[in-house]
């Protein structure tokens, strides 16, 4: 099996973080172009500064590279560059996580960001064929009530966002805060996901499914400490949005040989394979689809199932409740 064998499968890419596409070579352009002081002196210094520890010294990062966006044209650049990356992977659909008060709290409004995200998404649709969507995700070390003012505001500017979700710093801030928030966007007809399981307990799934009413976990590794949940999940038949490369990267696991993942299919979880913040984490997703086909061994059939996958769990492919 080659890696053009990996990438000939159509698949989606369910766990991506647009801010997280953010290549360092794009972070000096825009940085340059938009007369923003970066604390690196070049793109070397950049990625040697990518060495994390956990998810909270990769967030600390994150926030400060996503400073260079500034104009719906930088949005655009942003989100055209991953599209092409990703349709040269094979993704034919993706479901694309955005943090809105990243840049609502610097002052730059949803118009803004939204028009840059969508003229992009239209272009590589017409040009590529590669058809996407957006979820807005809340910062959950930001108030809840934060959040519910993200979503009373995106309400006029919800065209292309399919669902929303939960991501940045997981251990202290659990699901069941951003009840009032999930409420809100159920009401103005989006879907649910929600990061949990990731550095977090098992009981954060709990919550993310029963209080937040999510239909994909997104990471949910820490599911297995948890049989109980395991077999939720399973004869639910919840999709997982796995990272392998961001696990490593976070040191969610030590090394991709340690990574839960053949535990998780051979458990008869409904697992994806995905990017999660590539530029950051050094591998788009046709990185952890060959990644993980030589680390565990597994064959071209194995990787399609895990391919098909994707496009079943995709809210595409899954009508609303
Ligand atoms: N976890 C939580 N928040 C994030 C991540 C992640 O992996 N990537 C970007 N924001
Ligand atoms: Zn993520």
């Amino acid at each position: 099996m080659t890696d053009e064998d990996l990438v000939s499968l159509p698949k989606a890419e369910l766990h991506v973080h647009i801010e997280g596409t953010l290549e360092p070579e794009l972070m000096f352009d825009l940085a340059a172009r938009n007369g923003v002081e970066l604390p690196f002196g070049d793109v070397e210094a950049v990625k040697r500064a990518y060495r994390f520890t956990d998810l909270q010294s990769f967030l600390d990062i994150y926030y400060q590279g996503a400073a260079v966006l500034r104009t719906r044209d930088d949005f655009a650049e942003l989100m055209a560059a991953y599209l092409r990356r990703a349709a040269a992977d094979g993704v034919v659909h993706a479901e694309i996580f955005f943090d809105p008060q990243t840049h609502t709290h610097r002052g730059i409004g949803f118009e803004t960001f939204m028009g840059g995200f969508r003229d992009a998404m239209e272009d590589a649709r017409r040009n590529l064929g590669i058809t996407s969507q957006l979820i807005l995700c809340f910062l959950r070390h930001l108030p809840p009530e934060d959040a519910v003012a993200t979503i009373e505001a995106a309400a006029d500017h919800l065209e292309g966002v399919v669902a929303v979700g939960l991501d940045s710093s997981e251990v202290g801030f659990p699901p069941e805060l951003f009840v009032g928030a999930y409420d809100r966007a159920r009401r103005l007809g989006l879907r649910a996901v929600a990061h949990a399981g990731e550095e977090g307990p098992p009981h954060y799934i709990w919550r993310a499914l029963d209080d937040l009413g999510v239909e994909r976990v997104d990471h949910g590794v820490r599911c297995l400490e948890d049989p109980q949940l395991v077999e939720r999940l399973r004869r639910e038949r919840i999709p997982l949005t796995v990272c392998p490369l961001s696990n490593v990267a976070l040191k969610v696991v030590d090394r991709l040989e340690d990574h839960p993942l053949p535990k998780m299919v051979d458990a008869g979880l409904f697992v994806t394979i995905n990017s999660d913040d590539p530029a950051y984490f050094g591998g788009y997703v046709g990185d952890n689809y060959a990644a993980v086909a030589k680390t565990f061994g597994w064959d071209l059939t194995r990787m399609a199932e895990l391919a098909a996958n994707s496009l079943e769990a995709s809210f595409q492919a899954r009508s609303g409740a």
